[in-house]
C-alpha cells in the first residue's frame, strides 16, 4: 500500500489539516516533519473546531499512530497546552498514540525573544515572523548549539547544557534587554515540568517507521507552512526556516528516500499570504478584502488578516516541478460562490517579455504583472454539494482549467471547513 504525503502548495494556511483529518482513516501512522508552532492546523467535525500546531492531525482517529518527527521543533510549554486543549475535549492522547523523536529540537525562550528582536527590521528585512522561535531554533540546530529531546531525558544532563548555552547567550546577546532580564532558572522553571510531561512521548522514531515500513503500515506525512515557504524553494528571504515542501520529508522523518510513493499538493481556489514577501497575484482592494471576509482569513496561529488574491498558477506548476504531485487538493471552492468573476493568473508579464517560470528574485516578483483568464463565477453556494457531478458547470471548468494548465489530476475538492463538506472524486483519487 501506498504512503502519502500532503504538503501545502501555496503560502500556507491551504487547509492542510483538514485534509490529512479526511484521509487520514486509510492510514496507520500521521507524522510532521518540519516546522513547529509557527503552524496552525484547523479540523473541524461534529460542530467542533480544532486548532493544532505541533500535533499531527490524525490524532482525532483512534487507531492512528502520531509522530513528531525529528525535523519539528517543539516548544515544551505550548504543546503540552496544546495536548491539554485536545484531551480535555475527549480526544485520548497517550505514549502509546503520540511519540515524539528524541532528535527533535527544542525551543527555549531565548529562540523566541530573538525572534522577535530580529523581526522588527532594524537590521535586516521584516519578515512578519510568527514570533514563535522557529527560525532561532533552526539556526541553533544548524550551528550545533541545539537542545534535543534526548538531552532533556536525564534532567541533570539537560541543567548542565542549559546553563553552558546560558553563558553563551549572555555573552553575545546582551543587547537584546528581554533577554538581559531572564535568567536560567527562570527558562529551568518555565520547561522542566512540560519536559517531564513530555518524556514519555520520547522515543527512537526512526526505528518505530522502520518497523512500520516492515509490517506494511500505510504511512502519511504531513507538511507544514509550504512549497514557497521553503527555505530554498521559496521567495527567499520571506520564507520560514525549514524545508517545507515534500522535499523535506526524508530528512525531516528519518525516512529512506524511497518511502514516500504519493504527494498531494493542496491549494486554495484563490490565494493568501501571511507576513511579508511578493504575492504577485495580491488584490490590494475591495476584492481582496471581499476573499479575506468570505474566506475568514485571519491566521489560526497569530490571529493576523491574511493577505488575499487570485490564484496563481504560474506559482502553483513552479511547486509541481519540485513535488511531482500525483493529485491535487483544492480547498475552500465555496468562498468564490458570490463572485461575478474569477481570475487566474496563467503568466507574468516582466521587462523581458512574458514568462510562465518563477522567479527566484524577489525584487523580480515584485516588479512582475500577472496576465489573468478569467472565468464567469458559480453564484450558487457549493457548501452542500457532495460529488463533482453536482458542482456548477462554471466550477467545473474552473477545475477542469486547473487541471489542464497543471497537468495534474484534482482528486478532492473542498467546498466547506467541516470533514464532511468534502468532494473525493472516484477514479481520480484512491480508495474513494
Ligand atoms: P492549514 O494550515 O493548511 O491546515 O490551514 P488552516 O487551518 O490554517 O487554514 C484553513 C482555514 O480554512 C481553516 O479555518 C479551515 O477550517 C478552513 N477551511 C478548510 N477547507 C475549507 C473549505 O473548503 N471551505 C472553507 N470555507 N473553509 C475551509
Ligand atoms: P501552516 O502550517 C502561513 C509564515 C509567517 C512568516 C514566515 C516566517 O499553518 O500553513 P516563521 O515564524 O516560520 O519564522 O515565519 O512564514 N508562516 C506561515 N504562514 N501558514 C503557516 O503555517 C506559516 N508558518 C509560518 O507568517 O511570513
Ligand atoms: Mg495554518
Amino acid at each position: 500500500m501506498a504512503n502519502f504525503a500532503i504538503t501545502g502548495a501555496q503560502w500556507g494556511d491551504e487547509g492542510k489539516g483538514k485534509i490529512v483529518d479526511v484521509v487520514s482513516p486509510q492510514f496507520d501512522v500521521v507524522i510532521r516533519f518540519q516546522g513547529g508552532p509557527n503552524a496552525g492546523h484547523s479540523v473541524v467535525f461534529g460542530g467542533e473546531r480544532f486548532a493544532l500546531h505541533v500535533l499531527p492531525s490524525g490524532i482525532f482517529q483512534k487507531h492512528t499512530l502520531n509522530i513528531i518527527g525529528n525535523g519539528v521543533v517543539v516548544d515544551p510549554a505550548s504543546l503540552v497546552k496544546e495536548i491539554e486543549g485536545v484531551t480535555s475535549r475527549g480526544i485520548a492522547i497517550t505514549p502509546a498514540n503520540l511519540k515524539i523523536s528524541e532528535r527533535a529540537h527544542i525551543i527555549l525562550p531565548y529562540h523566541r525573544i530573538i525572534d522577535k528582536f530580529r523581526d522588527i527590521g532594524e537590521n535586516g528585512p521584516v519578515i512578519g515572523t510568527t514570533g514563535r522561535g522557529i527560525g532561532p531554533t533552526y539556526e541553533w540546530k544548524a550551528s550545533r548549539r541545539g537542545i534535543r529531546f534526548c538531552d532533556v531525558v536525564d534532567p541533570a544532563r539537560f541543567e548542565k547544557k542549559l546553563s553552558q548555552e546560558w553563558a553563551f547567550i549572555k555573552n553575545n546577546f546582551s543587547h537584546i534587554a528581554e533577554l538581559d532580564r531572564l535568567s536560567c532558572e527562570q527558562i529551568m522553571e518555565e520547561v522542566t515540568a512540560p519536559l517531564k510531561r513530555l518524556v514519555p512521548h520520547v522515543a527512537d522514531t526512526i526505528t518505530i517507521l522502520a518497523e512500520a515500513r516492515a509490517r506494511g503500515s500505510r504511512l502519511l506525512f504531513e507538511g507544514a507552512q509550504a512549497v514557497l515557504l521553503d527555505i530554498d524553494f521559496g521567495t527567499y528571504p520571506y520564507v520560514t526556516s525549514s524545508n517545507s515542501s515534500a522535499l523535506g520529508i526524508h530528512a525531516g522523518a528519518g525516512v529512506p528516500l524511497n518511502t514516500v510513493d504519493q504527494v498531494i499538493g493542496i491549494f486554495k481556489a484563490y490565494t493568501s499570504r501571511v507576513g511579508s514577501g511578493p504575492f504577485p497575484t495580491e488584490l490590494n482592494d475591495s476584492l481582496g478584502e471581499a476573499i479575506r471576509a468570505a474566506g475568514h482569513e485571519f491566521g489560526t496561529t497569530t490571529g493576523r488578516p491574511r493577505r488575499c488574491g487570485w490564484l496563481d498558477l504560474v506559482a502553483l506548476k513552479y511547486t509541481h516541478l519540485l513535488s511531482q504531485y500525483s493529485y491535487l487538493a483544492i480547498t475552500k471552492l465555496d468562498v468564490l460562490d458570490e463572485f461575478d468573476t474569477i481570475k487566474v493568473a496563467t503568466g507574468y508579464t516582466t521587462e523581458g517579455g512574458t514568462t510562465q517560470s518563477f522567479p527566484a528574485s524577489c525584487d523580480i516578483l515584485e516588479s512582475l504583472q500577472p496576465e489573468y483568464r478569467e472565468f464567469p463565477g458559480w453564484k450558487t453556494s457549493l457548501a452542500n454539494i457532495r460529488t463533482y457531478e453536482e458542482l456548477p458547470k462554471q466550477a467545473r471548468d474552473y477545475l477542469e482549467f486547473i487541471e489542464d494548465y497543471m497537468q495534474c489530476p484534482i482528486g478532492i475538492v473542498s467546498v466547506g471547513p467541516d470533514r464532511n463538506q468534502t468532494i473525493i472524486r472516484p477514479g481520480r483519487f484512491p480508495n474513494a
